[in-house]
């Protein structure tokens, strides 16, 4: 029998960059996000004993791809779920993603919580949705936070079992957008799963965990009272402290392009002027633009007066991973 899951991908508003267990994907800091609409992942998945291997593919416009990389880690989370079942048949797997892959817009937050979601039904693991974020976040971190709904909070935890995401929001609590532009589609040379390795070798790692837990606190004051004001200045001041220590760390992160940068200054006018709107930036260069959607328009005509041929995706907040009964084969 066939399963199939949709996830979302998720915008970071605390960001999570720093790992305390690089296996267990154990982060050094609590994160913050919520669930994109319009980037999401779809992952079918089927187990028979007819089948001779595992086989993971994922699609591109009907068009089968395989990636050596991606099937390692694929399969790793494959075979921790198959382990828990009790069983050994193999597997078929095929996802589409919405959106460009590893462009720094979180493909493996909502590729491993597609995945994981997906083989938890087809074995008929009866697990919670905590246990589930629990198994998404050993497969990719901020893949855990894509298994809630809405916008959700990743608590660090002191374990394993209790290193989960939870839902602090349903999605329609706020209708907040996040416009993101597209500036760099190619995938990223350093994955951010290994260039958090090296977090401590800027020395500003530090002062950026002792400044998180106020910031925290703005962004949770920002989203109980909808003041955007508070979540913007909040959101933004994380994602360019994460940049900042990103750019000191040895080798240096440098994921910003020219346009990101001239963008960001462009983005701080606009607000001068009028709409409100602030911006953050995941292990890539495209820039998210965060607003609420009563300034849709306004923030669309001011990125098309900016430069018409941006390429960008709109969303709006979204349930997190959920079944569906279109397969992709
Ligand atoms: O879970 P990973 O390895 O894709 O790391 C995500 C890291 C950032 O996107 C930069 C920040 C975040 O919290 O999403």
């Amino acid at each position: 029998m066939k399963t199939t899951v949709v996830a979302p991908a998720n915008i970071a508003l605390i960001k999570y960059w720093g790992k305390k267990n690089d296996e267990l994907r154990l982060p050094l800091n609590s994160s913050i996000s919520m669930n994109l609409s319009n980037c999401y992942t779809t992952t079918t998945v089927e187990f028979s004993r007819d089948f001779l291997q595992d086989d993971f593919k994922y699609l591109i416009r009907e068009e089968e791809f395989s990636d050596v990389k991606e099937e390692k880690r694929v399969f790793l989370q494959v075979d921790m779920i198959r382990k828990l079942a009790k069983i050994k048949e193999k597997v078929k797997i095929r996802t589409q993603n919405s959106f460009p892959k590893g462009a720094g817009i979180a493909s493996s937050a909502s590729g491993f919580a597609a995945l994981t979601y997906a083989l938890v039904l087809a074995l008929n693991l009866q697990l919670s949705k905590k246990e589930v974020s629990i198994l998404a976040r050993i497969g990719s971190g901020s893949a855990c936070r894509s298994i809630p709904d809405g916008f959700v909070i990743w608590e660090k935890g002191l374990n394993s079992n209790n290193s989960y995401a939870r839902s602090l929001y349903p999605s329609g609590y706020w209708r907040l957008c996040d416009l993101v532009v597209l500036i760099n589609s190619q995938k990223k040379k350093t994955a951010s799963t290994k260039g958090m390795e090296n977090c401590f070798t800027s020395p500003f790692m530090k002062t950026r965990l002792a400044t998180l837990p106020k910031r925290i606190r703005a962004v949770y004051a920002g989203l109980k009272n909808k003041n955007f004001q508070i979540l913007g200045e909040a959101l933004e001041e994380d994602a360019m402290n994460m940049h900042a220590v990103m750019m000191t760390q040895k080798p240096p992160l440098f994921y910003w392009e020219p346009t990101t940068l001239d963008l960001v200054k462009n983005i701080v006018l606009w607000r001068n002027e009028g709409p409100m709107v602030y911006f953050t930036i995941d292990a890539g260069s495209n820039l998210h633009l965060i607003f609420e959607e009563k300034n849709k328009d306004t923030v669309l005509h001011k990125i098309q007066s900016y430069n018409s041929k941006l390429k960008y995706i709109y969303n709006t907040v979204s349930d997190g991973a959920r079944t569906t009964d279109r397969h992709l084969f």
